[in-house]
């Protein structure tokens, strides 16, 4: 889906050519000869142009949706933590611009066919990009159907900083969680936030586990031994929102008191101690909907619920309307996971640098259920920030710009959460509030950045707060006056 906020201005070709070369990407086509209306038919660039990671996400195509339809095999007892997936995707997607070649991100598996509006089209793959070449050539604004079929083994992929993620094959299952670019380890994807879509599932296992992906249950069919489970999401995604979690999962279903249809999935070998304090933060999810909904505005979607795998990637996430959990659910993890629904989820990061928007606010919500469930207050955990030494290297990091090494750093959750707490005291609560939600509101089903942030903020408080955020979000120091 197309994100709300305006469109870049189209850069000519020249400039694009220019671009293209610099990211070493084959050069655009030329324009026929002596034809100077034909239109120019180039390759779609290799990723959208995000800095941190160059070749996510791909130049040239806008995807509504895509249909996972997946078979998988985990490991056999005792034998190594690898399994076997087998896939079609059947992707619904929109050229933006005239081309003669597009990407899909994919990696670790190999496509054996793709075919482009019903017919088999030439294809090549490396190890981060498979290029599809369909003739006819695609005419910006032709809608068309993109089936690619893949398969191979899976592993445990991790990403940059070496944390397990993507689709990570475990002893009975996988846990399927894909932030930042862990997306194409198991489907080949626009693998950016700013492409937004719905989705589909039909997941294939053994007989006896379950696969648990987003948004609501369609049903379940068993036959010969192998169970397919049917979920569909149609509320816009990012691909690094997307699972397909599969494991010994005991799935409950109810309604919250807003309303949202809940569909939880335990694992059925959490050791007690976890089993209760998980049973325990889960029950409070309707009163958190309810609370968040009071300061974010409506719950975005269709549905919510959590995965809880006794397997652990070594943290939760907040996969769309359906957050994982490693091993237990605490009940702060909920209240982070849950907010993120709204921030994050439903307004996602225009590029990867503007992750403090993510967890600052996730963390800042625990904070706020902290303090209204009795214990510390917001004002409190930011006296605990501001405790920190001024010689602690937690504030070199620029929470505007961590770096790709620094998006899940200590100072993009709790820098990002004193920022916005320190905000709440610059503008006042009725104006810090009215903000959270405006901001929901205005950016929803798309993707924001810091600069819109504090755009917004400025527009909503009535105040220049330049000086404010260079102070909170651009400097490599301790705030001591803002
Ligand atoms: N987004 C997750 C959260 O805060 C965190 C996360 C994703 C993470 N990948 C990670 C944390 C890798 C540490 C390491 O809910
Ligand atoms: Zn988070």
């Amino acid at each position: 889906m197309p994100a709300r906020r305006p469109a870049p201005l189209k850069i000519p070709l020249a400039a694009a050519s220019v671009l293209v070369a610099s990211l070493c990407i084959a050069p655009a086509a030329h324009a026929a000869p002596g034809n100077p209306g034909t239109p120019r038919y180039g390759p779609g660039t290799a990723g959208v142009g995000d800095p941190y990671f160059p070749l996510a996400g791909n130049g040239g195509i806008d995807v509504l949706h895509y249909d996972l339809d997946l078979d998988y095999t985990p490991p056999a007892a005792g034998a190594p933590l690898t399994g076997e997936l087998q896939g079609v995707a059947t992707i619904d997607l929109v050229a933006t611009q005239d081309l003669r070649s597009f990407n899909l991100d994919l990696r670790g598996l190999t496509a054996t066919q793709v075919v482009v509006g019903g017919k088999a089209m030439a294809f090549s793959q490396d190890d981060k990009e498979l290029v599809v070449s369909p003739r006819p050539k695609l005419k910006a604004g032709a809608q068309t159907e993109v089936v690619v079929t893949y398969g191979g083994t899976t592993t445990r992929p991790e990403d940059i900083e070496g944390a397990l993620y993507g689709w990570v094959t475990t002893a009975d299952g996988a846990m399927v969680v894909n932030e930042p670019d862990g997306a194409p380890t198991w489907f080949p994807a626009n693998d950016h936030p700013t492409d937004k879509a719905s989705y589909s599932f039909e997941i294939t296992v053994p007989e006896g586990l379950v696969a648990v992906a987003n948004g609501l249950l369609q049903g379940s069919e068993t036959s010969a031994g192998r169970t397919t489970w049917l979920w569909d999401a149609p509320d816009p995604m990012a691909a690094y929102l997307a699972t397909a979690t599969v494991g010994d999962f005991a799935l409950s279903q109810y309604t919250a008191a807003n309303g949202t249809p809940i569909i939880d999935a335990i694992d059925a070998d959490l050791i007690p101690e976890n089993r209760d304090i998980t049973n325990a933060s889960l029950a409070l999810t309707g009163e958190m909907l309810t609370f968040f909904e009071e300061r974010y505005g409506p719950y975005p979607f269709i549905a919510y619920g959590a995965i809880v795998d006794d397997d652990s990637v070594g943290y939760a996430l907040e996969t769309q309307t359906r957050s994982f959990f490693s091993r237990v659910a605490r009940e702060g993890t909920v209240a982070h996971e849950l907010s993120h629904q709204w921030m994050g989820n439903h307004v996602s990061p225009e590029r990867w640098s503007d992750i403090w928007l993510n967890e600052g606010w996730a963390t800042y919500s625990e904070w706020l259920w902290s303090e209204d469930q009795g214990r510390a207050t917001a004002e409190e955990s930011f006296q605990e920030v501001l405790a920190i030494p001024a010689d602690d290297e937690f504030w070199e990091t620029v929470v505007r710009d961590p770096g790709p090494f620094g998006i899940f750093s200590g100072a993009v959750y709790d820098r990002g959460a004193a920022t916005l707490h320190a905000l709440r005291g610059e503008i006042g609560d009725d104006a810090f509030f009215a903000l959270a939600k405006t901001w929901v509101a205005e950016f929803g089903g798309g993707t924001a950045s810091t600069d819109d942030f504090i755009a917004l903020s400025e527009s909503v408080s009535g105040q220049q707060l330049d000086a404010f955020f260079d102070v909170w979000l651009a400097a490599p120091t301790k705030p001591v006056s803002w």
